[in-house]
């Protein structure tokens, strides 16, 4: 599959803006691992997050010397690392979007979470930035007959500038990666499952716990990377595959022990895999054990279905039904909140996706 369109060139090069909002998503089944150009090694399960979003703005004017200028500004402020990271990316789409060469562009982007939360912003951030340029397309160019075409473009993009940020264009439960049993499923672009989805699962909470605030320890990148040579990679692409199933059919039928169950192995696995490639990682902190044994804890003395899952870093996300808010929120002012970085907790939850900002 190939969106190279070498007719995406402006005729009359205009002067406009363009931003959309794009959320976060925490994966429930992982990716982790890739092959060829941004392609997942097994397929992933995410919740798309409603409040955890990047605002990005494009502002585009006819270029100077026929090549793409690029500024960056995060939080108002010039960055240039990463202006430095789009203009890699945009070196990537270029055949995509052949028009970008004849554009200086300024992009003003920020997020709705705290910049030293140590979420990862890079699903959000892709995700709106691939959103905005799809937009330049369908506004000047009007290629796309369907809004359907216009997402899957932007979901495809938005892969190429990190993996996870393809599924961030759809809201709720969405998959990326070819597997069995879901039709339209594919490695090149996320797929929103709208089916088969037990309203407990509609309105999910997630209270996410900042243990650490620093930078990443190991890009996804290298993480990724370090798969290709660990010696269990193919049984974990096996695993991921399995659980995914597994995963699918608790959320059909509500079955939430079911559903912790694969949630927290699939973040245990993840962590395995870092800790067992050369070289390794150990990415959890003695404050996110302390974390998971408390939640271990609780569930088992009120039967609570509250369950953990990870990112490659430390914080943690705790996921469980809205029926359940006021009583785990509860929890984690008394008992967890003395584990994170000046008592920082984000309540999240399962949200609808991106927005277009009105200019
Ligand atoms: O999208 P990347 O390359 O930053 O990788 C994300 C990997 C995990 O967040 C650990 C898992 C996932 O599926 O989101």
């Amino acid at each position: 599959m190939n969106y190279e369109s070498p007719k995406l060139i402006f005729k009359n090069i205009p002067s406009g803006k363009i931003g959309w909002c794009s959320p976060s998503n925490i994966a429930l089944v992982k990716y982790w691992g890739k092959k060829g150009l941004q392609l997942p090694s097994n397929p992933s399960l995410s919740f798309t997050l409603n409040k955890s979003q990047t605002e990005t703005i494009i502002d585009f004017s006819p270029a100077e010397n026929n090549k793409c200028n690029i500024s960056f500004f995060l939080e108002g402020i010039p960055n240039t690392k990463f202006a430095e990271k789009i203009s890699g990316f945009f070196s990537r789409i270029i055949n995509i979007f052949p028009f970008l060469d004849q554009l200086d562009i300024k992009i003003y982007s920020k997020n709705t979470f705290p910049h030293s939360a140590g979420i990862a912003s890079s699903a959000s951030g892709m995700s709106a930035l691939a959103l905005a340029l799809c937009d330049i397309e369908n506004q000047y160019f009007e290629s796309f007959s369907t809004e359907k075409e216009f997402f899957r473009k932007a979901s495809y993009v938005a892969r190429l500038g990190s993996g996870s940020a393809c599924r961030s264009i759809y809201g709720g439960l969405v998959n990326w990666g070819k597997a069995e049993g879901i039709n339209n499923s594919s490695d090149y672009f996320g797929h929103e499952i709208r089916d088969n989805i037990n309203p407990v699962f509609e309105d999910f909470q997630d209270s996410i716990l900042i243990i650490d605030a620093g930078q990443k320890k190991v890009s996804s990148t290298i993480g990724h990377n370090l798969m290709k040579t660990n010696p269990f990679s193919s049984g974990r692409f096996i695993q991921a595959n399995k659980n995914l199933q597994s995963l699918l059919s608790a959320v059909k039928y509500g079955d939430l022990e079911e559903f912790v169950r694969i949630v927290e192995l699939e973040a245990l696995t993840l962590h395995s895999m870092m800790m067992t490639s050369s070289p390794y990682f150990l990415l959890m902190k003695p404050q996110t054990i302390s974390v998971i044994e408390k939640i271990w804890e609780y569930r088992k003395e009120t039967n609570v279905p509250v369950c953990f899952t990870l990112d490659a870093g430390p914080n943690i996300h705790m996921l469980y039904p809205y029926d359940y808010k006021e009583r785990v929120i509860d929890f984690i002012n008394t008992e967890l909140i003395k584990y994170t970085v000046n008592n920082s907790v984000i309540h999240d939850r399962v949200g609808s996706g991106p927005a277009k900002i009105a200019i």
